[in-house]
């Protein structure tokens, strides 16, 4: 099977190419070879690739800076992978196009997680041009078995920029880290993502995502509700106990509000994961033990900061 991975450099993109399954030949698309603002040489490379999946990981996912990068955002997120959607329906291929909670604005109780269905409210640029993609490939699709959206949230790996590297190596600077707590949603692992959409790329039983979802949307989160505060101590907590981490910082919960930033985050973004659970017959890990497999991958490099333990850099 020919998979043509976008963003292939991205913390995703490189957990995907870890878990390869057998059979499968990855054409790892990058910025210096698929560079997602020159939309008529991608599809050229579509074109000539002739992939039987596309796997979307490529984005602008700087959220902040999105707020002033508009035009950018808006054709990496959302005129990029809806040219690429389009030219590979009429390939004849599939595509899986990844998501994120930020099309919703956070505004439900706790305790009630997004379900597919629910109406799109994003707060900011990036969920705007997210929720766009979504729009315009659910169009695309919507008579086909070609195209799935899969969401996700508060992704976590080894490498690449996210909140648990920035947490380690807080806790190699500062005898104080200030972490907000009223941010309620589920860390997943980029090796949780990863497998499962290797799983609903090899689901024997493929067509059945669409006759009990009309809409084509799934959901995939590590189990479990918590906020970025509570993560912050369980990291601290677990590379201790690993010995991965020596300090012993204090972590102070503050409020979003104490910690100004130029987009609008969802206060409660838990998705609603059970469909995709049933589909794949497969019940995921708690946010805590993929966490903690996370972390016995790490160690402080030479450089003194944390890093991958494996070449997979
Ligand atoms: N990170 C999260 O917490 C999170 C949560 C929910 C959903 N998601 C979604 O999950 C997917 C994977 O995210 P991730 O965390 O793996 O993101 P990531 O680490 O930032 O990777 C995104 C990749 O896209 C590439 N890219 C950006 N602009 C490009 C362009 N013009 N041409 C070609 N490539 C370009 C980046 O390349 P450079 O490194 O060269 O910029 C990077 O390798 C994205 O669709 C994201 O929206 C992420």
């Amino acid at each position: 099977m020919k998979i043509l991975l976008t963003g292939s450099k991205g913390q995703l993109g490189k957990a995907l190419i870890k878990l390869k399954p057998p059979y499968t030949k990855i054409y790892a698309m990058d910025r210096s070879n698929f560079d997602m603002l020159d939309i008529p040489s991608c599809l050229k490379s579509i074109k000539t690739i002739n992939p039987d999946w596309i796997i979307n990981c490529g984005a602008y996912t700087n959220v902040d800076l999105a707020e002033s990068e508009e035009e950018i955002a808006m054709k990496v997120n959302f005129h990029a992978p809806k040219a690429f959607a389009e030219e590979i329906k009429t390939l004849g291929g599939r595509f899986l196009q990844i998501s994120t909670d930020y099309v919703f604005d956070g505004e439900k109780k706790i305790h009630t997680p997004y379900l597919t269905s629910e109406k799109r409210s994003p707060l900011g640029i990036y969920g705007i041009s997210k929720a766009s993609a979504e729009e315009a490939l659910e169009d695309i699709f919507q008579n086909s078995f070609q195209g799935i959206i899969l969401r996700t949230s508060w992704l976590i790996g080894p490498v690449g920029k996210n909140f648990l590297l920035t947490i380690l190596n807080l806790h190699l600077k500062n005898k104080e880290i200030k972490v907000v707590n009223d941010q309620i949603g589920s860390p997943t692992s980029t090796f949780s993502l990863a497998k499962v959409c290797w799983m609903i790329i090899f689901l024997k039983e493929f067509k059945l995502i669409f006759s009990q979802n009309k809409n084509r949307i799934l959901h995939w989160q590590d189990n479990g509700e918590t906020n970025w505060y509570e993560i912050a101590l369980k990291i601290s907590a677990l590379g201790r106990e690993i010995g991965l981490i020596k300090n012993n910082p204090k972590i102070i919960p503050i409020k979003t509000s104490q910690f100004p930033s130029l987009a609008r985050r969802p206060s409660y973004s838990v998705l609603d994961c059970k469909l995709t659970k049933s589909l794949l017959n497969y019940e995921g890990m708690d946010w805590e033990a993929t966490l903690k497999e996370i972390l016995k991958k790490m160690e402080i490099d030479d450089k003194n900061s944390y890093s991958s333990k494996s070449k997979f850099k």
